[in-house]
């Protein structure tokens, strides 16, 4: 007995005690395999090109993409997602670049694929904001609405090019309603039924893809809240999610990851399909222009941000730190 009470019959810090003990009882654990790389790629360029917005990250030339790939397979990194700058010069309303089969994005996948084959899970966005003028994820209409139903005649396309290109899996981003089946449909339809889809379930409208507007060079002004979420929603992605799986979704994804942990917690105890969750451009630039200031612990807080999303029920990280923090594992 203390002299002002009894003692603690439970002490949970016994746990705590030493680094060992602590790994020994650590129920999340990262591993390099969790770990997906976003990567830029810009047509026309000799040098990479620095984003300010995202200090580390660079819009690759072909080449410089190549080593990215084969620095991240020596990691142990488990996938590459890759974004296509086209020149601005070729940038139409319909995105055309997006369907060319010589468009950036389709020549990247050729050199990727060339590079490490099979060793690492070659995957691309699929959407259309990269190659459009106004920079909308779709095409419009009379109005200037972004016309859905359209817009996924482009989806099947580009799913078709991309696939003929050698990607692995394909990564849906639009948000339109039925973009997850009629790209399943496409690639059926030319025997590419091994090509997989990871759908952007649960993609919210955010402030925090500001820094990937300077990284893809887009040019939109307004923004996408008629396609993409409302951040005030849950039940909603829930719906979205059922629709998703329904349509042959392989991998379902949540994004933005840190803002929307209730999100992802909520949809991967509902699911029999792996979860992925995309730790956004900005939840990236926060954490570097924090620790550039001093105030954070980069290491520290890069590792507690991912453990947070995994903790919550991601079963593969998109993360722009993907092959530095596979090193430090
Ligand atoms: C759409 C797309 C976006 C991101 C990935 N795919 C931008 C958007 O929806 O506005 C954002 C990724 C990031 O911010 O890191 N093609």
């Amino acid at each position: 007995m203390s002299a002002y009470g009894s003692f603690p019959g439970a002490r949970p810090r016994r746990l705590r005690t030493t680094p060992a003990v602590r790994r020994m009882v650590a129920e999340t654990r990262l591993h390099p395999a969790d770990l997906i790389l976003p990567a830029f790629v810009r047509e026309g360029v000799s040098e990479p090109v620095p984003i300010s917005a995202m200090p580390g990250v660079v819009q690759h030339t072909r080449d410089t993409l190549r080593k990215a790939a084969v620095e991240a397979r020596a990691a142990g990194v488990a996938g590459i997602m890759l974004f296509g700058v086209p020149e601005d010069s070729k940038k139409d309303a319909l995105g055309t670049a997006g369907t060319d089969p010589d468009g950036i994005l389709q020549v990247a996948i050729r050199d990727v694929r060339s590079e490490v084959g099979d060793d690492l899970v070659i995957m691309s966005d699929l959407c259309l904001d990269e190659y459009t003028d106004h920079g909308h994820c779709g095409v419009l209409d009379a109005d200037g609405r972004v016309d859905n139903d359209a817009t996924l005649e482009r989806y099947a396309e580009m799913a078709q090019v991309q696939a003929d290109a050698g990607v692995h899996m394909v990564g849906p981003s639009g948000m339109m309603d039925g973009q997850v089946g009629v790209i399943r449909d496409a690639l059926d339809t030319i025997g590419k039924e091994d090509v997989s889809i990871l759908a952007y379930t649960a993609k919210y409208s955010s402030a925090f893809y500001g820094p990937f507007r300077e990284a893809v060079g887009s040019s939109l002004t307004g923004d996408r809240k008629t396609y993409q979420q409302d951040s005030a929603n849950v039940r909603e992605s829930l719906r979205e999610l059922a629709l998703d799986l329904d349509e042959g979704a392989d991998i379902v994804m949540v994004k933005p990851a840190g803002p929307y942990l209730d999100v992802l917690a909520k949809i991967a105890e509902s699911v029999s399909v792996p979860v992925a969750a995309y730790q956004i451009s900005g939840e990236y630039s926060m954490v570097e222009a924090a620790a550039e200031k001093g105030w954070v612990d980069r290491e520290k807080a890069i590792l507690e941000t991912l453990t947070g999303i995994k903790r919550a029920g991601a079963d593969m990280i998109l993360t722009y730190w993907a092959t530095e923090v596979a090193h430090r594992l």
